[in-house]
């Protein structure tokens, strides 16, 4: 016998194999790039989605496979508030209901009489100049919100660009980066924090909130700012408040990063940076409301973006040492990791288990169609019910 196989994977073993709960609303495309009549396909863990925007702009999401021979539907055409595939012309809405068939079975036929076919679609909305897919239980879509950002709320809401960055690598990644400031020695060129000192974490429901002291006044776009030597800037906020994370710097410089998992080597993230009180470089004068948007371009040009840069590009680093030593123990010494790693896994697991007991209803209610969150596998679920038996079998 191979005990290899038997050893339990480790806490970030197995973090490296899970998705995000699909019982959240995620960031999946910017508004701006979808325009009427079009689509593209956006991926949440490995289950591709089609969006698409009618003519009267309104977006729809649903699977991204046409159920007569699984292409893709992002290969066909949009017209009026639907999709058609390419290859038959089978019309789909933004349901997922198929509304007409252009040939023999289906041609003359009013959508009563044609066959009864239906793919998953999935509740849709746009915020923030993001299109946001709720992946999971459409029941919940309606008390799961997306996360408040009350500057982008208020009546003259901070102006902002969104950065969308496609990472190589797992999202618990992107996430043990930006909240592990030990890795300053990347970032000396820009300096965005310096001597970094960890004041102490918490978990409050399924947040974790962290308090760093730094030194940001070796900052470049601190210094460019016009800020005095980063006074009052020395204590950061962070949180991972699942499945987003961000910062709160004086309230004056924020940031938010939205996730989507694509699978295991791959994430997609939308990075919403919040500068508030922009002064004209190097004569710190207020920047008037015209020009916001245009400086914010140039310190995203300028700044934000090559610092991303050497993230995404590290975290595909470690990527690589990953694959090439699953097994080995990290010399870990940071702790919000393991808590970070800790309810990833804990919020997984409990998509797991909340979509295979939904899939079970479904078929007991002997529902026509049966559908589970984007995300998870039939096999994965079919399992993981044979587990739940199992255990009641045991009395466990
Ligand atoms: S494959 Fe889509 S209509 Fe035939
Ligand atoms: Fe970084």
């Amino acid at each position: 016998m191979n005990t290899e196989e038997k050893k339990p994977k480790s806490r970030r073993e197995l973090v490296r194999t899970m998705g995000q709960s699909g019982n959240y609303w995620y960031a999946m495309e910017e508004s701006k790039n979808l325009k009427k009549g079009k689509s593209l396909e956006v991926i949440f863990w490995k289950s591709p989605i089609a969006l698409f925007r009618g003519e009267s702009g309104k977006v729809s999401a649903i699977e991204n496979r046409c159920p007569h021979r699984q292409l893709r539907l992002t290969s066909g055409i949009v017209e009026g508030e639907e999709i058609i595939c390419q290859y038959h012309g089978w019309n789909f809405d933004g349901c997922g209901k198929c509304t007409g068939i252009s040939h023999e079975l289906g041609k003359g036929k009013g959508k009563s009489e044609l066959p009864n076919i239906k793919i998953n679609s999935y509740p849709v909305q746009e915020k923030y100049g993001l299109i946001w897919v709720f992946p999971g239980d459409p029941a919940l879509s309606e008390t799961v919100k997306i996360p408040a950002i009350p500057q982008l709320d208020q009546a003259e809401p901070w102006e902002f660009i969104p950065i969308d960055v496609k990472l190589k690598a797992h999202y618990s990644m992107m996430l043990e980066n930006v909240c592990d400031f030990n890795h300053a020695f990347l970032h000396r060129k820009f300096k965005p924090f310096t001597n970094p000192h960890l004041k102490g974490y918490r978990r409050e429901g399924d947040t974790i909130w962290i308090d760093y002291e730094t030194d940001m006044s070796q900052s470049s776009a601190v210094k460019t700012a016009g800020e005095k030597k980063g006074a009052g800037l020395e204590d950061m906020t962070l949180w991972y408040q699942y499945p987003y994370q961000g910062s709160n710097t004086a309230d004056k410089y924020l940031h938010w990063l939205f996730m989507t998992p694509i699978d295991e080597k791959n994430t997609r993230c939308f990075f919403v940076f919040l500068l508030g009180p922009l002064e004209i470089p190097f004569i710190n004068k207020p920047v008037p409301k015209f020009l916001r948007k245009t400086v914010i371009w140039i310190a995203n040009k300028l700044y934000i973006i090559p610092l991303l840069g050497e993230d995404t590009y590290i975290l595909s680093e470690e990527m690589l040492g990953q694959e090439r030593h699953p097994d080995i123990q990290h010399l870990e010494f940071n702790p919000i990791v393991g808590e970070f790693q800790k309810m990833s896994i804990e919020k997984w697991e409990e998509y797991v288990h909340t979509e295979a007991l939904r899939k079970k209803q479904q078929k007991e209610d002997k529902q026509r169609y049966v559908f589970t969150g984007a995300g998870l596998t039939k096999k994965e679920l079919r399992d993981y019910n044979k587990m739940l038996e199992e255990k009641e079998v045991a009395g466990l």
